[in-house]
């Protein structure tokens, strides 16, 4: 019985420990952050994360219980990715722009990065109501597709902290961008008729492109929505011949600064 209080005792010191260098870690993750932002250091830094999966999966080489281990470093890696999320943004990021302007690859990134929840409109509209955006369309019609998104948009103001993908024609409805902005700062993303054509010439989920796949019909699309888009945004990305990396560091960077 004393032997089993003394492990007691031991496993409690333990824990100590523990929580002692969690608060001395996260305080560190904060301190990192503030230099960061004092001397114009990207925050995002993908390579760091890298380097400590590496440091951790040779320093438990072995070892025991290694998957363990692992599962409790994924935590405390996500956790940190959050405080410093939670430290930069206090409201959602709403990214928008025309189709294949890349909002649903920064999203992920972004959302990887920073340990962020993603709310793709379009996929959780298709999910609810049972059927491809192109099937909404046909059964029902854009209109009733356009009231979907508003009111995914109010349901949105409830959460912080979240990254929006808006589908393409979002910010045509002022009503949206009213929605949108009142927790949100609104992202936009552009790139060229060229760029848009490359990145969408595969895909066949968008129905207001799919029989007309090329540079004019896109350019004349993308112009008749230029000013809504512009109007809307709160901070513009220029994304041609540009990384996901170099798009999502230029992001923060902006919202920083906003
Ligand atoms: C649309 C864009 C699509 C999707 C629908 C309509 C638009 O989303 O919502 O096909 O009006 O621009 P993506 O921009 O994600 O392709």
């Amino acid at each position: 019985m004393e032997q089993l209080e003394l492990l007691r005792e031991d496993l409690a010191q333990c824990d100590e420990i523990l929580l002692n260098t969690l608060l001395m870690r996260n305080r560190i993750v904060e301190q990192i952050m503030a230099y960061k932002e004092a001397n114009n250091i990207p925050i995002l830094q993908p390579q760091r994360e890298a380097r400590i999966e590496k440091w951790l999966s040779d320093s438990i080489a072995g070892k025991k219980h290694q998957k363990e281990i692992k599962e409790v470093y994924d935590t405390i890696l996500r956790c940190s990715k959050q405080i410093q999320a939670r430290k930069i943004f206090d409201y959602n990021i709403v990214l928008i722009g025309f189709m294949g302007a890349g909002k649903t690859t920064i999203s992920s990134f972004l959302s990887t990065l920073f340990a962020m929840e993603i709310v793709e409109m379009d996929e959780i509209i298709a999910k609810r109501e049972g059927m491809s955006i192109s099937d909404i369309f046909e059964t029902y019609g854009e209109e009733y597709f356009r009231d979907a998104e508003t009111n995914l948009l109010i349901e949105m103001q409830s959460k912080k902290n979240v990254v929006i993908s808006c589908g393409g024609g979002v910010p045509l409805r002022e009503r949206n961008v009213a929605e949108m902005k009142k927790n949100g700062k609104v992202v936009l993303l552009t790139a060229k008729p060229e760029t848009i054509l490359e990145r969408v010439k595969d895909d066949h989920s968008r129905p207001l492109i799919e029989n007309n796949k090329n540079v004019e019909f896109i350019g004349e699309l993308m112009e008749k929505r230029r000013e809504k888009y512009t109007a809307a945004a709160d901070i513009v990305i220029v994304t041609d011949g540009k990384s996901t990396l170099e798009i999502c560091n230029e992001l923060v960077d902006q919202l920083l600064k906003d």
